[in-house]
């Protein structure tokens, strides 16, 4: 059965733990999309991870990982987690394919990410600096250069002498200084050796699971609201993080996708710039932030924090098929009096959905809240729903109620033993 666990919010979710923990029981976790902008946090008997580019099932001994066609991907990062994982005694060899397919994120992709950030100044986007939004584009409009590519020097050689002639020439005009071909050519090839035994075409490993219908998992990577096309452009990321998305970039059938189970913190953070309505600019925010240690697993930024906000989680359950919700860090809420949910916004007095708003409105909307009671005690270590609190019993239920979708798994703590199964 083939079950994707997506972010339902602006990334960070804990999507990395409920990987981990889901695939006890997995034959094959597969990333799909983004890059080494993920930053996905496992803490297990192995230690603490933050996993960039492997998917977060590599700490099970029976499953495998799958670097699909859609991911785009730095060797430098990718050689750093495989040398990191062997340190912690994780074992790699037939456990880790990367799809020939897979797009490579060059030095000239971090340097234009960088160049238009500055030229953007104060309107900037807070990209992660790792050269996605540039690398994607290269790939959309046939500039790509491919793991594939690194198969044949020759092949490399001449798609990287072709973008340097127009890379460089862009990079001089802002005053940066133009690459060096044989330098890139050396750097990459001698990563690449430390790649290529994990390269094989991913497409029919994982076809082959699914007709043997194996437990398959699809790890999201960021959160539905920095979908490219879904999240309030132009503050979102470039790829397709909605469930939809692994149709490509994994290749398998619509069809095929079982269940997609939305991963919700049980609040809202966001790092980076672009609208946030339910942002606590407060003594809440900042309590928030302090007691869920909300820094970027990526970048060490600082998150921003706020209230649960159901208008888009609504939308981001439509657009995925949510078919269950996974509420993680509860256990950040044990000490509010109050907690507020929001549950839908106004504009001029009006009531306005998300759907209707562009980035600059989504800015200005006055979100309306729910406050319930908290429950002040801790959760953590509880492993029975009906142990649980009464009143963050509720809080779970008020989530089932808005979004109707069923909450089937609840994070109480970042390690990866502490889930209740409802
Ligand atoms: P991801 O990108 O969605 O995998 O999430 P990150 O790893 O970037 O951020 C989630 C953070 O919350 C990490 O530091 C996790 O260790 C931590 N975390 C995950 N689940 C829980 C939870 O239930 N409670 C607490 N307190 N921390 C959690
Ligand atoms: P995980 O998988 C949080 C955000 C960046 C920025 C925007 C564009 O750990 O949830 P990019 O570098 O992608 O061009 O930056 O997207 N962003 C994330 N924020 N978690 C992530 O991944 C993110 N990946 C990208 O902060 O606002
Ligand atoms: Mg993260």
């Amino acid at each position: 059965m083939v079950t994707a666990v997506i972010g339902s919010q602006w990334g960070d979710e804990g999507k990395g733990k409920i990987v981990d923990y889901l695939s006890q029981t997995a034959d094959y976790v597969i990333r799909y999309h983004g890059g080494n902008n993920a930053g996905h946090t496992v803490i297990n008997k192995y230690g603490k991870f933050g996993m960039h580019l492997i998917p977060a099932g590599i700490f099970n001994k029976k499953t495998k990982t799958i670097i699909a066609n859609g991911v785009i991907i730095d060797p430098g990062v990718l050689v750093n987690e495989i040398e990191m994982l062997k340190k912690a005694g994780v074992k790699l060899k037939g456990r880790v394919f990367i799809s020939p397919r897979c797009h490579l994120i060059m030095p000239y992709h971090k340097m234009l990410d960088r160049v238009f950030e500055e030229i953007k100044g104060k309107n900037k986007m807070g990209t992660t600096g790792r050269g996605i939004g540039p690398c994607y584009a290269d790939k959309v409009s046939y500039n790509g250069i491919r793991i594939q590519d690194l198969l044949n020097k020759k092949s490399f050689s001449e798609k990287l002498k072709t973008q340097l002639l127009v890379k460089n020439k862009i990079l001089k005009s802002l005053g940066e200084k133009p690459l060096n071909q044989k330098s890139i050519e050396k750097e990459f090839l001698s990563l690449f050796k430390k790649i290529k035994p994990f390269v094989a075409e991913t497409y029919p490993i994982i076809q082959k699971a699914i007709k043997q219908n194996k437990e398959v998992i699809l790890e999201g990577a960021h959160g539905s609201l920095l979908d490219n096309d879904w999240g309030p452009y132009p503050f979102v990321t470039a790829s397709t993080i909605v469930s939809g998305g692994a149709t490509s970039g994994a290749g398998i059938s619509p069809f095929q996708m079982k269940r997609v189970i939305g991963v919700v913190k049980a609040y809202q953070t966001r790092v980076g710039g672009g609208p946030m309505p339910t942002e606590q600019l407060n003594g809440v925010g900042e309590k928030l932030q302090k007691d869920g240690i909300e820094f970027g697993t990526t970048t060490g930024r600082k998150r921003r924090c706020g209230w649960l906000d159901m208008e888009l989680l609504r939308f981001v359950s439509d657009i995925n098929g949510f078919t269950d919700i996974a509420v993680t860090k509860l256990d950040v809420l044990d000490d509010f009096e109050k907690i507020k949910i929001c549950t839908h916004y106004r504009s001029n007095g009006k009531r306005i959905s998300y759907i209707d708003t562009d980035a600059e409105l989504l800015g200005r909307v006055k979100p309306s809240y729910k406050t319930l009671p908290g429950w002040m005690s801790s959760t953590k270590d509880i492993k029975r729903f009906a142990d649980l609190p009464k009143n963050a019993q509720n809080y779970i239920k008020e989530i089932e109620k808005m979004t109707g979708v069923k909450v089937s798994f609840i994070s109480t703590s970042p390690k990866t033993s502490d889930v209740i199964k409802t």
